[in-house]
C-alpha cells in the first residue's frame, strides 16, 4: 500500500515555496462560492498515482518522449468508448485529438480558424474566462442572448443576419449548451435541433464547449449539438477537469475529419508533440481499471447531494427574497436577486458576512447586464458549509420581497 492510499496524506512540501502552487486562494473566514473549482477531498490523488507509475512501467521511456500529435493512442481510443455510453453518438478516432483541456483548446481553434476583425458569437451570459481566451485574439466578440431554455435561436439568426449585412465575418459561435457556466441551465432539446439546423443552413460553424456532460443529475445529459449535427458543423470540447482533475490538464475534440486533421497538422502539435502526452496516457490507464467510471459515480454523488442541499438551504433562506434556476448537471445556481437590487454593490457586504460569490455582471460583456444575478459554485464546498454560506448570505439580502415571478436570466 502506498503512502496516499493508506491515508497518510501527500509528502510535505521540500522547502518554503515563496511561488503560489494552486489558483485557489483561500480568505479566512469567507465560504467562497465563487470559485468552480472541484472539491479536494473528491480528487483520486491515490488511484491517479498508481494509474502514473503503471504508465512507466508499461509504456517505459514512451511515456515520457514526444507524443503523437493527436494525442496517444490508448486514449483516443477510449474516449470513443466512453462518448458511446454518455451521448447520443461515439465518433471514429480520425474525428478526435487530445487537448490540454477545454481553454486550450479554445486558444488553439481560436488561433486556427480566426483572422483579425472576425467575430466570434457568445452567449449573453457565457463563462467569462472563454471571453479572456477570446480576447487575447484579434477578433470581435458579439453577444446573443440566452433565456432559462438556453440560446435563444432566433436572436442568433437576426444577430447573423445584421452582421452580414454589415458585410462582417462571422467565424464561429462559442456556446455552452450542456449544463451551463454560470446559469447550470441545458439547451431545451427542441432548441439544440434548431440550432444544429440553423448552423448547417447559415453555415456558421459551432464550438460546443461540452465541459460538463459527465456531471449529471437528473439522469443521462442530453445529445451533444456535435452529435446532432452533420460533419464539419460543430466542434465539441471535452475536458476530464470536472470529471476526473483539472491539473491533469486533460481534454479532447471532437470534429469532422478534415478540422481534427487540421489541429494534428498545426506548428504547435508539430513543434511538441501531444499537448498533454503524459496525462493523456494517466486518464487512459485510470479508464482501463474502470476506476474512471466509478470516479464520474462518486462525483455524481457527491455533487447531487451538494446541489440538493444548495438548493433546500435557498429556499430556507431566500424563498420571496430571490429566484433561481434548477440545475441538472454541472457546478453553479445562477440567482436572480428582486428589481433593483445589485449584486456587485452587495458583494462587500457578503463577504464581511463570510460569504462571496460571483456577481451575475461578470458573465456579460456589455456594461449594466446580469446586475440583479449572482453565481453559487457548490462544487468545492461541503454541505454543511455551502449551509452555513446560503445563512450568511440570507442576512444581507433584507427582508422578503412581494411577487418575484420566475426564475430569469
Ligand atoms: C464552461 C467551461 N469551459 C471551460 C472551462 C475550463 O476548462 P479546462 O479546465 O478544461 O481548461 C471551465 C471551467 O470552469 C468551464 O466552466
Amino acid at each position: 500500500m502506498d503512502r496516499l492510499s493508506s491515508g497518510a496524506g501527500p509528502l510535505p512540501i521540500v522547502g518554503k515555496p515563496q511561488l503560489p502552487i494552486g489558483q485557489f486562494e483561500s480568505r479566512p473566514g469567507i465560504i467562497d462560492l465563487g470559485w468552480g473549482h472541484p472539491g479536494p477531498e473528491l480528487l483520486p490523488t491515490a488511484g491517479l498515482g498508481q494509474a502514473a507509475v503503471r504508465v512507466l512501467e508499461r509504456y517505459g521511456p514512451d511515456a515520457l518522449n514526444y507524443g503523437y500529435a493527436g494525442g496517444p493512442g490508448p486514449l483516443i481510443a477510449w474516449v470513443c468508448e466512453r462518448l458511446c455510453e454518455v451521448d447520443a453518438v461515439a465518433p471514429t478516432p480520425d474525428c478526435v485529438v487530445a487537448s490540454a483541456g477545454n481553454s486550450q483548446a479554445l486558444d488553439h481553434l481560436a488561433t486556427l480558424l480566426t483572422a483579425p476583425g472576425d467575430v466570434v458569437l457568445v452567449e449573453a451570459p457565457t463563462y467569462h474566462l472563454a471571453v479572456r481566451i477570446l480576447q487575447d485574439h484579434p477578433v470581435d466578440l458579439v453577444p446573443v442572448h440566452a433565456d432559462r431554455f438556453g440560446l435563444r435561436v432566433d436572436v442568433l439568426a437576426q444577430t447573423v443576419r445584421r452582421l452580414r449585412e454589415q458585410h462582417r465575418q462571422v467565424r464561429f459561435l462559442y456556446t455552452i449548451p450542456t449544463f451551463h457556466n454560470p446559469t447550470g441551465a441545458s439547451l431545451a432539446k427542441e432548441r439544440r435541433r434548431e440550432l444544429v439546423k440553423f448552423a448547417e443552413t447559415e453555415e456558421v460553424l459551432i464550438i460546443e464547449d461540452d465541459a460538463y456532460r459527465e456531471l449529471s443529475y437528473d439522469g443521462a445529459a442530453p445529445p451533444s449539438l456535435w452529435s446532432l449535427a452533420s460533419p464539419g458543423a460543430v466542434i465539441r470540447l471535452g475536458s476530464f477537469a470536472k470529471s476526473l482533475a483539472p491539473g491533469l490538464r486533460t481534454g479532447f475534440i471532437t470534429a469532422d475529419a478534415a478540422i481534427a486533421g487540421r489541429i494534428r497538422d498545426s506548428g504547435l502539435l508539430d513543434s511538441g508533440g501531444g499537448i498533454s502526452h503524459f496525462s493523456s496516457l494517466m486518464v487512459a490507464e485510470f479508464a482501463a481499471t474502470g476506476e474512471y467510471a466509478r470516479n464520474v459515480e462518486k462525483l455524481r454523488r457527491a455533487y447531487t447531494e451538494r446541489r440538493d442541499v444548495l438548493l433546500t438551504a435557498l429556499s430556507q433562506e431566500l424563498d420571496g427574497r430571490a429566484t433561481w434556476l434548477h440545475p441538472s448537471g454541472g457546478y453553479f445556481v445562477w440567482v436572480t436577486l428582486p428589481p433593483g437590487r445589485d449584486a456587485s454593490a452587495l458583494l462587500p457586504q457578503a463577504e464581511a458576512n463570510g460569504s462571496s460569490y460571483l456577481p451575475g455582471s461578470t458573465f456579460y460583456l456589455e456594461a449594466g447586464e446580469g446586475l440583479r444575478s449572482l453565481r453559487l459554485a457548490f462544487s468545492r464546498y461541503r454541505p454543511e458549509e455551502l449551509v452555513e454560506a446560503v445563512r450568511r448570505l440570507g442576512r444581507i439580502l433584507g427582508g422578503p420581497t412581494a411577487r418575484l415571478g420566475p426564475a430569469a436570466v
